[in-house]
Protein backbone atom coordinates (compact mmCIF):
# COMPACT_ATOMS: atom_id res chain seq x y z
CA UNK A 1 0.00 0.00 0.00
CA UNK A 2 0.98 3.67 -0.76
CA UNK A 3 2.71 5.61 2.14
CA UNK A 4 1.23 8.46 0.92
CA UNK A 5 -2.39 7.15 1.84
CA UNK A 6 -2.16 6.47 5.49
CA UNK A 7 -3.17 9.85 7.60
CA UNK A 8 -0.36 10.15 10.31
CA UNK A 9 -1.72 8.97 13.72
CA UNK A 10 -1.32 11.89 15.68
CA UNK A 11 -3.12 13.83 12.89
CA UNK A 12 -5.99 10.94 13.33
CA UNK A 13 -6.18 11.76 16.72
CA UNK A 14 -6.55 15.25 16.67
CA UNK A 15 -9.20 14.76 13.87
CA UNK A 16 -11.07 12.05 15.77
CA UNK A 17 -11.16 14.21 19.13
CA UNK A 18 -12.26 17.37 16.84
CA UNK A 19 -14.89 15.49 15.56
CA UNK A 20 -16.36 14.06 18.74
CA UNK A 21 -15.58 16.90 20.46
CA UNK A 22 -18.14 19.02 17.37
CA UNK A 23 -20.89 15.85 17.70
CA UNK A 24 -21.17 15.93 21.73
CA UNK A 25 -20.82 19.84 21.53
CA UNK A 26 -18.27 20.10 24.36
CA UNK A 27 -15.72 22.18 22.32
CA UNK A 28 -17.68 25.27 22.05
CA UNK A 29 -20.42 25.11 24.56
CA UNK A 30 -18.64 24.53 27.77
CA UNK A 31 -14.97 26.07 27.69
CA UNK A 32 -15.59 28.19 30.72
CA UNK A 33 -13.16 27.17 33.93
CA UNK A 34 -13.00 28.49 37.68
CA UNK A 35 -9.30 29.67 38.44
CA UNK A 36 -9.32 30.44 41.81
CA UNK A 37 -7.18 33.61 42.99
CA UNK A 38 -5.15 34.60 46.29
CA UNK A 39 -8.20 35.08 48.56
CA UNK A 40 -8.47 36.00 52.23
CA UNK A 41 -9.13 32.81 54.55
CA UNK A 42 -11.03 32.89 57.56
CA UNK A 43 -13.58 35.38 55.51
CA UNK A 44 -16.96 35.57 54.22
CA UNK A 45 -17.57 37.44 50.54
CA UNK A 46 -21.04 37.94 49.19
CA UNK A 47 -20.90 41.37 48.10
CA UNK A 48 -19.00 41.80 44.51
CA UNK A 49 -18.79 44.83 42.28
CA UNK A 50 -16.46 44.29 38.78
CA UNK A 51 -15.74 47.71 37.14
CA UNK A 52 -14.00 47.06 33.92
CA UNK A 53 -11.39 43.90 33.24
CA UNK A 54 -9.23 45.58 35.63
CA UNK A 55 -11.06 47.10 38.69
CA UNK A 56 -12.99 44.47 41.26
CA UNK A 57 -14.20 45.34 44.66
CA UNK A 58 -15.43 42.56 46.77
CA UNK A 59 -16.94 42.74 50.33
CA UNK A 60 -17.78 40.67 53.27
CA UNK A 61 -17.77 40.22 57.22
CA UNK A 62 -15.35 41.11 60.02
CA UNK A 63 -15.56 44.71 57.98
CA UNK A 64 -13.83 43.59 55.45
CA UNK A 65 -13.39 45.31 51.79
CA UNK A 66 -10.87 44.28 48.97
CA UNK A 67 -9.81 46.21 45.92
CA UNK A 68 -8.12 44.69 42.84
CA UNK A 69 -7.18 47.33 40.02
CA UNK A 70 -4.86 44.35 38.04
CA UNK A 71 -7.70 42.20 37.31
CA UNK A 72 -8.01 40.52 40.09
CA UNK A 73 -4.38 38.93 40.71
CA UNK A 74 -4.10 41.53 43.78
CA UNK A 75 -6.24 42.55 46.35
CA UNK A 76 -5.68 45.18 48.77
CA UNK A 77 -8.06 44.43 52.27
CA UNK A 78 -9.15 46.60 54.24
CA UNK A 79 -11.37 46.67 58.18
CA UNK A 80 -13.49 49.34 57.68
CA UNK A 81 -12.45 52.08 60.91
CA UNK A 82 -15.27 51.91 63.60
CA UNK A 83 -17.03 49.25 61.39
CA UNK A 84 -15.09 46.18 62.50
CA UNK A 85 -17.62 43.48 62.78
CA UNK A 86 -20.34 44.43 60.71
CA UNK A 87 -21.31 42.12 57.60
CA UNK A 88 -21.29 43.61 54.26
CA UNK A 89 -22.71 41.82 52.28
CA UNK A 90 -23.39 43.87 49.21
CA UNK A 91 -21.14 46.51 47.55
CA UNK A 92 -21.72 48.45 43.83
CA UNK A 93 -18.51 50.40 42.93
CA UNK A 94 -18.09 52.83 39.48
CA UNK A 95 -14.36 52.75 39.59
CA UNK A 96 -11.19 52.36 41.69
CA UNK A 97 -12.11 55.65 43.94
CA UNK A 98 -15.77 55.04 44.12
CA UNK A 99 -17.98 52.47 45.91
CA UNK A 100 -20.75 52.28 48.42
CA UNK A 101 -21.21 49.13 50.81
CA UNK A 102 -24.03 47.61 52.22
CA UNK A 103 -24.18 46.29 55.84
CA UNK A 104 -26.89 44.10 57.56
CA UNK A 105 -28.52 43.81 60.36
CA UNK A 106 -28.87 46.60 62.93
CA UNK A 107 -28.53 49.52 62.15
CA UNK A 108 -29.32 48.94 58.65
CA UNK A 109 -25.71 51.03 56.71
CA UNK A 110 -24.76 51.96 54.11
CA UNK A 111 -21.10 53.70 53.68
CA UNK A 112 -20.04 55.41 50.72
CA UNK A 113 -16.40 56.17 49.36
CA UNK A 114 -14.78 58.05 46.87
CA UNK A 115 -10.52 57.67 48.04
CA UNK A 116 -10.59 54.71 47.06
CA UNK A 117 -11.40 53.42 50.63
CA UNK A 118 -9.30 55.46 52.20
CA UNK A 119 -12.14 57.18 54.22
CA UNK A 120 -16.06 56.13 54.16
CA UNK A 121 -19.13 58.04 55.10
CA UNK A 122 -22.24 57.11 56.28
CA UNK A 123 -24.48 57.75 53.31
CA UNK A 124 -27.66 55.57 55.38
CA UNK A 125 -28.79 54.51 58.66
CA UNK A 126 -31.72 52.61 59.57
CA UNK A 127 -32.31 52.49 63.44
CA UNK A 128 -35.44 50.62 63.91
CA UNK A 129 -35.17 47.43 65.70
CA UNK A 130 -35.63 44.55 63.08
CA UNK A 131 -34.16 46.19 60.12
CA UNK A 132 -31.87 44.00 57.96
CA UNK A 133 -31.01 45.13 54.76
CA UNK A 134 -30.11 42.59 51.86
CA UNK A 135 -28.61 44.05 48.50
CA UNK A 136 -28.43 46.84 46.32
CA UNK A 137 -28.31 47.38 42.68
CA UNK A 138 -27.55 50.32 40.09
CA UNK A 139 -29.19 50.49 36.58
CA UNK A 140 -26.54 53.01 35.60
CA UNK A 141 -24.13 54.89 37.37
CA UNK A 142 -26.49 57.51 39.39
CA UNK A 143 -29.95 55.22 39.86
CA UNK A 144 -29.81 52.60 42.47
CA UNK A 145 -32.42 50.66 44.62
CA UNK A 146 -31.64 48.66 48.00
CA UNK A 147 -34.15 46.21 49.85
CA UNK A 148 -34.28 45.18 53.39
CA UNK A 149 -36.96 42.70 55.10
CA UNK A 150 -40.39 43.40 55.89
CA UNK A 151 -40.46 46.05 58.96
CA UNK A 152 -44.51 46.79 59.93
CA UNK A 153 -45.93 44.93 56.62
CA UNK A 154 -43.79 46.28 54.06
CA UNK A 155 -40.41 45.66 52.42
CA UNK A 156 -38.41 48.18 52.71
CA UNK A 157 -37.21 49.59 49.57
CA UNK A 158 -35.18 52.94 48.82
CA UNK A 159 -34.00 54.41 46.07
CA UNK A 160 -31.09 56.73 45.12
CA UNK A 161 -30.48 58.98 42.21
CA UNK A 162 -27.60 60.58 42.90
CA UNK A 163 -25.07 57.37 42.89
CA UNK A 164 -25.76 56.40 46.41
CA UNK A 165 -24.83 60.22 48.33
CA UNK A 166 -28.71 60.31 49.33
CA UNK A 167 -31.30 57.30 49.75
CA UNK A 168 -35.19 58.12 50.18
CA UNK A 169 -37.82 55.36 50.48
CA UNK A 170 -40.02 54.88 47.56
CA UNK A 171 -43.65 56.07 48.64
CA UNK A 172 -46.27 54.05 49.52
CA UNK A 173 -44.46 50.88 48.64
CA UNK A 174 -46.23 48.09 46.99
CA UNK A 175 -44.03 45.43 48.36
CA UNK A 176 -46.26 43.59 50.85
CA UNK A 177 -44.80 40.14 52.39
CA UNK A 178 -46.74 37.30 53.38
CA UNK A 179 -46.03 35.82 56.74
CA UNK A 180 -42.48 34.24 57.23
CA UNK A 181 -41.85 35.67 53.60
CA UNK A 182 -38.11 37.81 53.42
CA UNK A 183 -35.35 38.91 51.21
CA UNK A 184 -31.94 36.22 50.91
CA UNK A 185 -28.91 38.61 52.06
CA UNK A 186 -26.84 35.74 50.14
CA UNK A 187 -25.16 37.71 47.00
CA UNK A 188 -26.53 40.89 46.20
CA UNK A 189 -28.37 40.21 43.56
CA UNK A 190 -32.60 40.17 44.93
CA UNK A 191 -32.81 43.64 43.68
CA UNK A 192 -32.94 45.43 40.23
CA UNK A 193 -33.26 48.89 40.14
CA UNK A 194 -34.96 50.04 37.05
CA UNK A 195 -37.04 53.32 35.56
CA UNK A 196 -39.86 53.47 38.62
CA UNK A 197 -39.77 50.98 40.88
CA UNK A 198 -37.47 48.09 41.56
CA UNK A 199 -38.25 44.88 40.75
CA UNK A 200 -37.95 42.62 44.18
CA UNK A 201 -37.56 38.76 44.93
CA UNK A 202 -38.41 36.64 47.93
CA UNK A 203 -37.98 33.44 49.75
CA UNK A 204 -39.17 31.61 52.85
CA UNK A 205 -42.45 30.84 52.97
CA UNK A 206 -43.00 32.09 49.93
CA UNK A 207 -41.32 33.08 46.86
CA UNK A 208 -42.32 35.41 44.12
CA UNK A 209 -41.02 38.30 42.43
CA UNK A 210 -42.36 41.71 43.11
CA UNK A 211 -42.55 44.82 40.57
CA UNK A 212 -44.37 47.26 40.93
CA UNK A 213 -48.10 46.74 41.75
CA UNK A 214 -47.81 43.38 40.17
CA UNK A 215 -46.96 40.00 42.27
CA UNK A 216 -45.91 36.65 40.56
CA UNK A 217 -45.81 33.41 42.27
CA UNK A 218 -41.89 31.94 41.53
CA UNK A 219 -41.79 28.48 40.68
CA UNK A 220 -39.26 28.04 42.90
CA UNK A 221 -38.73 25.56 46.25
CA UNK A 222 -40.56 27.56 49.16
CA UNK A 223 -42.34 27.12 52.41
CA UNK A 224 -39.30 26.79 54.66
CA UNK A 225 -36.74 29.46 55.76
CA UNK A 226 -34.22 28.33 54.02
CA UNK A 227 -36.20 27.67 50.70
CA UNK A 228 -36.62 30.28 47.63
CA UNK A 229 -35.38 32.98 45.14
CA UNK A 230 -31.70 34.08 45.75
CA UNK A 231 -30.83 35.99 42.56
CA UNK A 232 -32.21 37.42 39.43
CA UNK A 233 -30.23 38.86 36.05
CA UNK A 234 -31.86 40.45 33.44
CA UNK A 235 -30.89 38.91 29.63
CA UNK A 236 -28.79 41.38 27.86
CA UNK A 237 -30.59 43.23 24.89
CA UNK A 238 -28.94 42.57 21.47
CA UNK A 239 -26.47 45.01 20.83
CA UNK A 240 -27.82 48.10 18.86
CA UNK A 241 -25.10 50.33 17.54
CA UNK A 242 -25.72 53.66 17.80
CA UNK A 243 -28.40 53.29 19.98
CA UNK A 244 -27.37 54.82 23.57
CA UNK A 245 -27.71 53.35 26.80
CA UNK A 246 -31.11 52.70 28.10
CA UNK A 247 -32.17 50.81 31.55
CA UNK A 248 -28.61 48.80 32.12
CA UNK A 249 -25.98 49.51 34.34
CA UNK A 250 -23.28 51.60 32.52
CA UNK A 251 -25.29 51.73 29.16
CA UNK A 252 -25.77 48.39 28.88
CA UNK A 253 -29.27 47.47 27.63
CA UNK A 254 -31.64 44.61 29.13
CA UNK A 255 -34.53 43.44 28.30
CA UNK A 256 -37.18 43.44 31.17
CA UNK A 257 -38.96 40.71 30.43
CA UNK A 258 -36.47 37.95 29.45
CA UNK A 259 -34.82 36.84 32.56
CA UNK A 260 -33.64 33.76 34.56
CA UNK A 261 -34.24 33.53 38.93
CA UNK A 262 -32.10 31.34 41.00
CA UNK A 263 -32.35 29.72 44.33
CA UNK A 264 -33.38 26.34 46.03
CA UNK A 265 -32.94 24.99 49.90
CA UNK A 266 -29.72 26.49 51.23
CA UNK A 267 -29.92 24.17 53.97
CA UNK A 268 -30.16 21.14 51.30
CA UNK A 269 -27.29 22.39 48.41
CA UNK A 270 -27.08 19.90 46.05
CA UNK A 271 -30.77 19.48 45.84
CA UNK A 272 -31.41 19.77 42.05
CA UNK A 273 -35.50 20.87 41.67
CA UNK A 274 -37.49 23.99 42.10
CA UNK A 275 -33.98 25.94 41.66
CA UNK A 276 -34.17 27.97 38.80
CA UNK A 277 -37.15 30.01 37.11
CA UNK A 278 -36.79 31.48 33.34
CA UNK A 279 -38.92 33.97 31.62
CA UNK A 280 -39.29 35.31 28.16
CA UNK A 281 -42.36 37.25 29.01
CA UNK A 282 -41.98 38.34 32.32
CA UNK A 283 -43.09 35.44 34.61
CA UNK A 284 -46.25 35.06 32.48
CA UNK A 285 -45.33 31.32 31.91
CA UNK A 286 -42.12 29.87 32.55
CA UNK A 287 -39.64 28.05 30.50
CA UNK A 288 -38.72 24.30 30.49
CA UNK A 289 -35.94 23.38 32.31
CA UNK A 290 -33.90 20.18 31.05
CA UNK A 291 -30.77 20.02 33.10
CA UNK A 292 -31.07 22.44 36.23
CA UNK A 293 -28.18 23.69 37.67
CA UNK A 294 -26.48 21.15 40.36
CA UNK A 295 -28.10 22.11 43.46
CA UNK A 296 -28.73 25.89 45.49
CA UNK A 297 -27.64 28.71 43.72
CA UNK A 298 -27.38 32.41 45.15
CA UNK A 299 -26.35 34.19 42.24
CA UNK A 300 -26.40 33.86 38.38
CA UNK A 301 -25.04 36.33 35.60
CA UNK A 302 -25.67 36.32 31.86
CA UNK A 303 -22.02 36.24 29.87
CA UNK A 304 -24.01 36.87 26.84
CA UNK A 305 -27.78 36.41 25.40
CA UNK A 306 -27.33 32.66 25.37
CA UNK A 307 -24.47 31.95 27.67
CA UNK A 308 -25.03 31.90 31.79
CA UNK A 309 -22.89 30.92 34.81
CA UNK A 310 -24.41 30.35 38.19
CA UNK A 311 -22.76 29.12 41.66
CA UNK A 312 -23.84 28.46 45.14
CA UNK A 313 -22.13 26.92 47.85
CA UNK A 314 -22.32 23.47 46.13
CA UNK A 315 -19.97 24.51 42.76
CA UNK A 316 -20.54 26.52 39.90
CA UNK A 317 -22.51 25.84 36.75
CA UNK A 318 -22.50 26.71 32.82
CA UNK A 319 -25.43 27.10 30.14
CA UNK A 320 -24.85 27.93 27.05
CA UNK A 321 -28.60 27.45 25.75
CA UNK A 322 -29.91 30.63 27.77
CA UNK A 323 -30.13 28.70 31.04
CA UNK A 324 -32.27 25.82 29.59
CA UNK A 325 -29.51 22.83 30.59
CA UNK A 326 -26.83 23.03 32.51
CA UNK A 327 -23.12 21.39 33.21
CA UNK A 328 -21.36 21.75 36.79
CA UNK A 329 -17.25 22.71 35.95
CA UNK A 330 -16.49 23.04 39.92
CA UNK A 331 -17.43 21.73 42.72
CA UNK A 332 -16.02 24.64 45.14
CA UNK A 333 -18.49 26.65 46.48
CA UNK A 334 -18.95 30.17 46.05
CA UNK A 335 -21.65 32.59 47.03
CA UNK A 336 -21.78 35.25 44.32
CA UNK A 337 -20.27 35.34 40.42
CA UNK A 338 -20.45 39.02 38.65
CA UNK A 339 -19.42 40.19 35.02
CA UNK A 340 -17.46 43.65 34.25
CA UNK A 341 -20.08 46.33 33.85
CA UNK A 342 -18.05 47.45 31.36
CA UNK A 343 -15.43 44.85 30.14
CA UNK A 344 -16.01 40.62 29.73
CA UNK A 345 -14.09 39.98 32.96
CA UNK A 346 -16.04 37.57 35.33
CA UNK A 347 -15.25 37.11 38.96
CA UNK A 348 -16.29 34.46 41.86
CA UNK A 349 -16.31 34.94 45.33
CA UNK A 350 -17.35 32.72 48.54
CA UNK A 351 -16.73 31.58 51.99
CA UNK A 352 -13.59 31.13 53.46
CA UNK A 353 -12.31 34.25 51.66
CA UNK A 354 -12.62 32.57 48.09
CA UNK A 355 -11.85 33.93 44.74
CA UNK A 356 -12.01 33.23 41.35
CA UNK A 357 -11.54 34.61 37.62
CA UNK A 358 -13.68 32.65 35.23
CA UNK A 359 -11.90 32.17 32.27
CA UNK A 360 -14.35 31.90 29.14
C1 LIG B 1 -35.64 27.93 60.39
O1 LIG B 1 -36.50 26.84 60.63
C2 LIG B 1 -35.91 25.85 61.45
C3 LIG B 1 -36.83 24.64 61.49
O2 LIG B 1 -38.15 25.03 61.60
C4 LIG B 1 -35.62 26.45 62.84
O3 LIG B 1 -35.03 25.50 63.66
C5 LIG B 1 -34.68 27.64 62.67
O4 LIG B 1 -34.48 28.29 63.90
C6 LIG B 1 -35.25 28.64 61.69
N1 LIG B 1 -34.23 29.65 61.40
C7 LIG B 1 -34.52 30.93 61.30
C8 LIG B 1 -33.38 31.82 60.98
O5 LIG B 1 -35.64 31.37 61.43
C1 LIG C 1 -20.20 17.49 38.52
O1 LIG C 1 -21.01 16.96 39.56
C2 LIG C 1 -20.80 15.57 39.83
C3 LIG C 1 -21.75 15.15 40.91
O2 LIG C 1 -23.04 15.50 40.58
C4 LIG C 1 -19.36 15.35 40.26
O3 LIG C 1 -19.13 13.97 40.44
C5 LIG C 1 -18.41 15.91 39.19
O4 LIG C 1 -17.09 15.82 39.68
C6 LIG C 1 -18.75 17.35 38.90
N1 LIG C 1 -17.90 17.84 37.83
C7 LIG C 1 -17.11 18.91 37.98
C8 LIG C 1 -16.31 19.30 36.76
O5 LIG C 1 -17.00 19.51 39.02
Amino acid sequence: MNQSFRIPTGRLHLFLFLFCSMILGTLPLYSQQVDSLPGRPGHSFRGLSVVSDQVVWVSGNKGTVGISTDGGNSFQWQQVKGHESRDFRDIEAFDAQTAVVLAVDSPGLVLRTEDGGQSWTEVYRDQRSGIFLDALHFSDEQNGALVGDPIGGTYVVLTTSNQGRSWSPLESPPYRPDTGEACFAASGSNIISRRGTPLVISGGTRSRLFRGQQVIDLPLVQGKNSTGANAIALRPARHRPGKPGGSGGSGRRYSQRHFVVVGGDFAADTLRSGNIALTRNGGRNWQQVSIPPFGYRSSVVYLDRSRLVSCGTSGVDVSADGGRSWQNISTTGYHVVQKAKKGKAVFLAGGNGRMARLRW
